[in-house]
């Protein structure tokens, strides 16, 4: 009999030894072009998971020319077969999951391969009304003109990410996706948390502006619940098990990281942040698996920056050449359709970003956006009040100090500049890039210490070249 005991254990360790999964982590402000690297490797994993954030993120993935727009389900649904976690550490909006599976659905694709966390923690209407009215309380009675330090919106998603995560903390008043399965005990306490919220949210906006009653009726909200239930119920377990057995069996499992590094709650350029844990770090606590599970960490990034919202980017483009390479990129919200804030590449970022996620490779994405322009300015480093550093300040105050030190280089591709007139988009190998964009490669790999194992010339899957 102990022989059992210790034999099944070890075993089991062998497998996951052997399973170590990988993790596609965003090095900049989100977007990046996660969902493509994610769609990539799927088919080389057993499942996909996301671990942190809600319908904040926007995955776009072009399939054989048609694009899906993917917000909470993970993008992997598109392959059959594989299923698609959402891990414990996402907040869930039931209206929009639903939505996407109805999506999906319409265009042939199998939901039936989702799967969501009984522990992750529900979206409902009070958080995004919440999320709404601080963000237009911070605009009225901030102090914008005092930097960082002072009080101003976020430039939130509106999507109740930072109240539902709030929430969660708080804990009694929170509702997890587990709960939609219990009507019996939800009304009651729908019944004690409506008054709480509607006066929560009274106070924030003001008499005459509050919401209206029905909206916070806890009987209306049930029947809401009800619905969602109704529609999610086959999908709701405990996804720590499953993923834990997968593993334990020596199954791959791909982690699919929603938002990025530098919003990250803790590590980020707070407060102009998410509300998760967006790093690597966030995986064993958002998804309820060991640390060893992960093998591989695949830090994604643009071969440029840009940026949603508030708070700093040293980096910045402004007028002509910010227009060029916004319409290029596409950069406007996947989620909100805000216009995207682009700029160079800022390699300090990066850099800090992918030492903190342990990254083992690197992908470096829209490579083709920068085609044709006459020169390609690079941060490496800043000057800051401290003088020059090459360290990145996670934090919204002190990165708001400092100024960008450039190198820069001559153009490629698409043209004109240095490269000759290569159409980088139809690259399918290193040597078919024009010169100038390997040497740009080149800077991007020796600066940041990890090698580049993906570089994406454009939107579709194949447009793509993978580095042995
Ligand atoms: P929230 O996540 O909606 O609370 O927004 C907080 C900040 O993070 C805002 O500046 C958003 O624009 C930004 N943000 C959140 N998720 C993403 C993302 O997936 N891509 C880019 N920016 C994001």
């Amino acid at each position: 009999m102990p022989t059992m005991t210790l034999l099944a254990p070890a075993r089991a360790d062998a497998a996951r030894a052997l399973a170590a999964g990988t993790a596609v982590i965003g090095l900049q402000w989100g977007d990046e072009g996660k969902g493509k690297i994610v769609h990539l490797l799927a088919e080389r994993h057993d499942a996909v998971a996301r671990f942190n954030g809600g319908a904040n993120a926007g995955h776009s993935v072009v399939v054989n020319g048609e694009r899906f727009a993917l917000h909470l389900i993970p993008s992997g649904i598109l392959h059959k077969g594989v299923p698609a976690i959402v891990g414990n550490g996402v907040v869930v909006d039931p209206e929009q999951v639903l939505k996407e599976i109805a999506t999906l659905s319409a265009r042939g694709i199998d939901c039936s391969g989702l799967v969501i966390s009984d522990r992750a923690h529900v979206v409902m209407p009070w958080h995004k009304a919440e999320d709404e009215a601080r963000e237009k309380w911070l605009l009225q009675a901030g102090s914008p003109g005092t930097g960082t330090g002072g009080l101003r919106p976020i430039g939130t998603t509106k999507r109740g990410i930072g109240p539902c995560y709030a929430d969660k903390v708080q804990r009694a008043t929170a509702i997890r996706m587990g709960d939609l399965l219990r009507p019996e005990t939800l009304l009651p306490r729908l019944q004690a948390i409506c008054p709480l919220k509607a006066a929560l949210l009274g106070a924030l906006t003001g008499p005459g502006a509050e919401p209206p009653a029905e909206a916070l009726d806890p009987h209306a909200i049930a029947a809401l619940c009800a619905r969602w239930a109704a529609g999610l119920h086959g999908h709701i377990r405990d996804t720590s098990a499953l993923l834990l057995d997968l593993i334990d069996s020596g199954k791959r499992i791909l982690f699919e990281g929603a938002n990025a590094t530098l919003l990250d709650v803790d590590h980020g350029t707070y407060p102009f942040v998410t509300s998760s844990a967006c790093a690597a770090s966030g995986i064993p606590g958002g998804a309820g698996v060991p640390m060893s599970s992960i093998g591989t960490v695949l830090g994604v990034c643009k071969a440029y920056s840009s940026r949603v919202g508030g708070g700093p980017m040293p980096t910045e483009l402004s007028g002509e050449l910010a227009d060029k390479v916004r319409t290029r990129g596409r950069e406007f919200g996947t989620t909100t359709g805000r216009p995207r804030r682009v700029g160079w590449l800022d390699l300090v970022g990066v850099r800090y970003a992918a030492r903190l996620n342990g990254a083992t490779g690197l992908c470096v994405m829209l490579l083709d956006v920068l085609a044709g322009l006459d020169e390609i300015k690079v941060c490496i480093a800043y000057d800051g009040p401290g003088g020059r550093t090459e360290r990145f300040p996670p934090d919204g105050a002190a990165l708001e100090q400092v100024r960008p030190i450039y190198q820069t280089m001559r153009g490629f591709g698409g043209g004109s500049g240095g490269g000759g007139g290569a159409d980088l988009t139809t690259a399918r190998r290193l040597g078919e890039l024009p010169p100038g964009a390997r040497a740009y490669l080149e800077l991007i790999e020796r600066f940041v210490g990890v090698p580049i194992r993906f570089v994406s010339v454009g939107p579709d899957r194949a447009q793509t070249i993978e580095i042995e």
